[in-house]
């Protein structure tokens, strides 16, 4: 009833705009909600605008979401009900590091070495229905701490479910997200969505929750002709469950290049795509969103609507859910994506070492002096359409510096490569005492690659992010006052990045690329991204790599150091990238989404009604906080209860 364009497609092939993966054929009908009516759909107020239809006022409303062992929970039998609606795919899964737990009845200290020293090396934790790759959000009730004792990675105390859904609903049908959508809903209960399980600031997790997991949504289509409003090009179609590696695996088979995340495993479809997502060719054809030609998404009410960029009824859902953040406005099913010829790019990296006990190393001058010039560089890379990468990686314990910068440019040749760089290194041959130089032998390679990635690499790690947008106009050191800015940005001793690294003990992580409005091209010029991306040139991020086993009181200082270090970047206006930033950040609407925070808002507030949808600082996120016992900052191992509600 909501795709009315099946016809017209059969009609005409070529005009896909509504086509749909079998997996979404597959939708809730009327005889399931007959058998079971926990699952029934929600009405929208929009959709129904009798006043007699609408929904309660908040006064009204639970002040808490369920939460397991409180008369709140559906009973068993209700839990039963859903397995079998969903023909036997919920899941009640127990952590993978119970194994570690010698109090568990899961402990196996084989399983758990193998977990420490052997899983990370396969797909294994990309398939664990619960775990995600960042633990802290989780509350540190059952993590691999792989660390401690004696390495084995088995560890005294209990472990808890803690942070980690109590049910998960594996996903293979747009039916299947459906009725984990509208059970949550008329239940009252913590709904959280996964992917790939990524996501820095714990968004995809949540105590005494039900997880819909989107993994296995695995569908994938090129669509070698898409003529859709002001593009005629190549497209493809993706499952929500997509990642990086096979995504780039299709792109070789059929000979293309689309946007895509560099994390092997990122999900090429979920958060990524849903916050801005940048890539290697992000300063040739934009960020990930600006990609977006159609989405298929489930809104909180339960329908499964196919969003296209000329429905005038759902103009402000395409809108939003291109940029205006993930697990708000729906649970994306798949995504029909622009996709380019198939081009090289060129790679080099650049290591430089500071080290005061070596002979051949820069002095502490001299090396931040190098860096400041490498990042003044950046604008060389990115009107090229290339990219920048890069750490300043400190060594607390041997009190060495590392800094590594790769430069990635598409469609160049060898010669117009080096003559590209040339400056860049001869300016750095001059300042050095060791000149460096271009590698003898460059060679492109295929953007697609080889078509044999695979997906392996992944452990879980504990890292917390900070990051700014850095405007362009701080490459402008043709005044004074840029120029005093610059340096003390990278080379006064005490201020600017120089002190976060040094003084902090912090990672610093530099992305560069310029996804202008005029590089999205129609139609990502127009969505809901952070604007600050428009006028990026640079993506800096102050990583907390924290060890395991820290005190709430302790997280909490750190987090207030590390803010504080940011705060002396003295970019008091700059954006901030959701996905690799800072979930305490302080004035994250501003900071995250810009000016156009009141306007997603209202397009929140309007799809969905009840807050199915919610996640650390996505739209409407103030309404709700976790309650957490711990007190672990930005912590999801505790009860989702309103704002309003007192309780605190
Ligand atoms: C190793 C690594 C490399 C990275 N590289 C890059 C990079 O190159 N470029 C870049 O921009 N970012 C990068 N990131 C950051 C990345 O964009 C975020 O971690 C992102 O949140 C991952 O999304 P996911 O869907 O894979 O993960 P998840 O943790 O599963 O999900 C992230 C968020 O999206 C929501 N979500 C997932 N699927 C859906 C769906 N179908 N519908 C609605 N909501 C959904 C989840 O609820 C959650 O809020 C990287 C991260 C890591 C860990
Ligand atoms: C759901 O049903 C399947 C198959 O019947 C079963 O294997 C699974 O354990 C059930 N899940 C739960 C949470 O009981
Ligand atoms: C522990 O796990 C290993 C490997 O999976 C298995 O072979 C073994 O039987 C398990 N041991 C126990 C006691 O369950
Ligand atoms: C989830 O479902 C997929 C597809 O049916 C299946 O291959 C996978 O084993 C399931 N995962 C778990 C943890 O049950
Ligand atoms: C890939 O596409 C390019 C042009 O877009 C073409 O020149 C080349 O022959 C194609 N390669 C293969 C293997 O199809
Ligand atoms: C650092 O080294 C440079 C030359 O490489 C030199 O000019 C400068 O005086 C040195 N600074 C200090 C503080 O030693
Ligand atoms: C830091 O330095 C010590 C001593 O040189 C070394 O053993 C360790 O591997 C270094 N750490 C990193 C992350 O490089
Ligand atoms: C690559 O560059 C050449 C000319 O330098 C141009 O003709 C071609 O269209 C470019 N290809 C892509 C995919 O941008
Ligand atoms: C500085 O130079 C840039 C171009 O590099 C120019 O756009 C800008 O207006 C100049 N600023 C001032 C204050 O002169
Ligand atoms: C930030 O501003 C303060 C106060 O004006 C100044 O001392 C500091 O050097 C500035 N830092 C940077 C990185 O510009």
């Amino acid at each position: 009833m909501h795709l009315p364009l099946l016809t017209l497609t059969l009609l005409t092939p070529l005009v896909t705009t509504s086509a749909l993966f079998p997996f979404e054929t597959i939708q809730l009908t009327p005889s399931d909600i007959t058998t079971f009516s926990a699952v029934n759909f929600g009405t929208l107020p929009h959709t129904h605008p009798l006043p007699s239809q609408r929904e309660p006022p908040s006064s009204e409303q639970p002040p808490c979401r369920a939460y397991p062992s409180t008369p709140s929970w559906p009973p068993p039998s209700q839990w039963s009900l859903l397995n079998s609606t969903l023909h036997g795919a919920l899941l009640q899964p127990t952590p993978a590091a119970a194994a570690c737990y010698p109090g568990n009845t899961h402990y196996n200290a084989t399983t758990c070495d193998w977990l420490v020293h052997e899983a990370g090396k396969t797909h294994f934790w990309l398939d664990e229905p619960v775990s995600t790759l960042t633990e802290w959000p989780q509350g540190e009730t059952c993590s691999l701490r792989s660390e401690e004792g004696d390495g084995s990675g088995e560890v005294g105390g209990e472990c808890e479910q803690g942070g980690f859904p109590v049910y998960v609903v594996n996903a293979t049908t747009v039916r299947d997200v459906q009725v984990g959508v509208n059970f949550a809903r008329n239940w009252n209960l913590r709904l959280v969505i996964k992917n790939t399980g990524h996501d820095f600031g714990g968004r995809s997790l949540g105590a005494g929750s039900l997880s819909i997991w989107v993994h296995h949504l695995k569908d994938f289509e090129f669509l070698p002709e898409y003529p859709v409003g002001e593009y005629t090009g190549m497209a493809v179609r993706l499952g929500a469950g997509v990642e990086s590696w096979e995504h780039f695996n299709h792109m070789a088979e059929h000979n293309i290049s689309v946007l895509a995340p560099g994390g092997a495993t990122v999900g090429a479809v979920g958060g990524w795509i849903a916050v801005a997502g940048h890539g290697a060719l992000t300063s040739k054809y934009g960020l990930g969103v600006d990609q977006v030609l159609a989405v298929n998404v489930v809104t909180a009410d339960g329908r499964f609507v196919s969003v296209q960029p000329d429905d005038e009824d759902k103009r402000d859902l395409w809108w939003a859910l291109r940029g205006g953040g993930p697990s708000t406005f729906g649970i994306i099913t798949s995504v029909t994506l622009k996709a380019h010829p198939p081009l090289t790019t060129i790679t080099t990296s650049l290591q430089l070492t500071l080290n005061p006990l070596s002979p051949t190393s820069p002095n502490r001058t001299t090396f931040w002096r190098a860096i400041s010039s490498v990042y003044h560089f950046i604008p060389h890379i990115l009107s090229s359409g290339g990219y920048i990468f890069s750490y300043i990686r400190p060594n607390l314990t041997d009190s060495t510096i590392s800094f590594t910068i790769s430069h990635t440019v598409p469609n160049i040749s060898v010669p117009d490569y080096r003559a590209l760089l040339q400056p860049l290194y001869t300016v750095l041959s001059a300042l050095l005492p060791v000149p460096v130089s271009l590698p003898g032998t460059i060679t492109p390679t295929p953007y697609a690659g080889n078509g044999r990635r695979t997906g392996a690499g992944d452990t879980p790690i504990n890292t917390r992010y900070h990051s700014r947008l850095f405007p362009s106009s701080l490459w402008e050191t043709n005044t004074t006052t840029s120029q005093e800015i610059w340096t003390a940005l990278w080379e006064t001793e005490g201020t600017g990045i120089r002190a976060g690294v040094e003084e902090g003990g912090y990672v610093f992580h530099g992305i560069g690329y310029s996804p202008t409005r005029e590089v999205a091209g129609w139609p990502g010029r127009d969505s809901a991204v952070n604007p600050a991306w428009r006028g990026a040139w640079l993506h800096g991020s102050l990583m907390d790599v924290q060890r395991e086993g820290l005190t709430a009181g302790e997280v909490r200082s750190r987090e207030e150091r590390a803010r504080g270090f940011l705060g002396g970047w003295n970019l008091s206006h700059a954006g901030s990238y959701m996905n690799e930033g800072d979930p305490g950040e302080p004035d994250w609407q501003a900071r995250f989404y810009g000016p156009l925070y009141d306007d997603l808002l209202k397009v929140k507030r309007k799809w969905d009604p009840w807050g199915v949808f919610w996640a650390s600082t996505t739209v409407g996120s103030e309404d709700w906080e976790v309650v957490t016992e711990d007190g672990y900052p930005m912590g999801q191992n505790g009860r989702l209860c309103r704002t309003d509600a007192g309780f605190r």
